[in-house]
């Protein structure tokens, strides 16, 4: 760790949180840190306990057991102080419908404790950031899905908070919105810790630094996407097309002298075309190997592929494998 980049801080801290709905356990023994700079998605089916996680985050009630801790504000000790340095973009927006964007955002700022004379300038900005310059006499219940959500985002970001949360973002938007929302997202990530839900798998990839895969009220696996792929397969896999049969033995005698290779399959021949596949470690990407010695022997290669697992992939590997409960790094 050098002097001048000190170890980003822990904004977010669940520590052993579990949430009983009467008897049932909506959360159980979840635990979590997320640091500043991170965007982590938490990720699940409906059910998993995604918005039981943001509710209990953003104080909204407390949990059953264990402790919520931001910045190092334990929840239940300085709900006050706690709950100000959070932005929080609640599942379903409850807004005001016979209010103006303007009004209803400055009413927010008033709330949150915006000075008197910062009021204007801060409301601009926010409106500004979220792309609602041309919409504050709009009343709200008018607006779209998608400027609501926006609206929403303002309100949330109102006071500067350090950590923002917010429960599926982007879901009921059409892909345009989705696209905008996800480039606020990312801007907002930087200097930030952001915890989004979501149950759009792609939606992770595109926009998290790490996941946290939730189901049952319990966290399955957490790690970059990277980390989660090479926790279920050490391997993955090389797909080769080359023009004809002639290349293919050619090929064949260059793959077989390569280390790290395993389970060298010759498939299906299209047009002449063939097709060969094996298995590699991950740790060592020989794409640009073979693709030299290729050249080097005149074999014609028409495509090589690295096929990395995908987080869908992953995701029913957790689960079809029984690593319910099962915690990773
Ligand atoms: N207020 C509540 N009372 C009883 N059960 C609830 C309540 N809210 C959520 N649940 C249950 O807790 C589980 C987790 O819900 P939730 O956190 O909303 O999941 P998600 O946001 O991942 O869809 C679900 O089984 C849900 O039915
Ligand atoms: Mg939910």
């Amino acid at each position: 760790m050098s002097m001048n980049h000190p170890e980003p801080s822990n904004l977010i801290r669940f520590e052993n949180v579990s949430k009983k709905y009467g008897a049932f356990y909506a959360l159980r023994d979840v635990s979590f840190e997320v640091k500043e700079g991170e965007i982590v998605g938490l990720l699940g089916p409906n059910g998993a306990g995604k918005t039981t996680v943001m509710r209990t985050l953003s104080g909204f009630f407390p949990p059953t057991s264990g402790r919520v801790f931001v910045r190092d504000l334990e929840m239940a000790k300085h709900p006050h102080k706690a709950k100000r340095a959070i932005g929080y973009l609640p599942e379903t927006v409850s807004l005001y419908p016979d209010m103006r964007v303007i009004e209803y955002l400055r009413f927010v700022a008033k709330l949150k404790g915006v000075p008197a004379h910062e009021l204007r300038g801060h409301v601009r900005s926010k409106m500004s950031f979220c792309g609602l310059l041309d919409s504050g006499h709009r009343l709200i219940g008018r607006l779209s899905k998608g400027y609501r959500q926006r609206v929403g985002l303002a309100q949330a970001l109102m006071a500067d908070p350090p950590v923002l949360v917010l429960d599926e973002p982007t879901t009921g938007l059409d892909p345009t919105q989705i696209k905008e929302i996800r480039e606020l997202i990312r801007a907002l990530g930087q200097n930030r810790a952001v915890i989004l839900s979501t149950h759009i798998l792609p939606e992770v990839s595109m926009l998290c630094s790490r996941v946290m895969m939730i189901n049952q009220g319990q966290i399955l696996a957490s790690g970059t996407v990277r980390e989660l792929a090479s926790c279920l397969e050490d391997r993955e896999a090389i797909h080769i097309k080359i023009k004809d049969k002639q290349d293919q033995d050619r090929a064949l005698k260059i793959l077989s002298l390569l280390p790290g290779i395993w389970n060298l399959k010759v498939s299906e021949e299209v047009r002449g075309e063939t097709f060969i596949s094996f298995e590699t470690s991950p740790d060592e990407d020989l794409r640009p190997r073979i693709t030299k010695l290729f050249v080097e022997q005149g074999v014609s290669l028409l495509e090589i592929q690295r096929l990395q697992l995908t987080l869908e992939d992953i995701f029913l590997g957790l689960l079809r494998e029984g690593k319910l409960g099962r915690r990773f790094p």
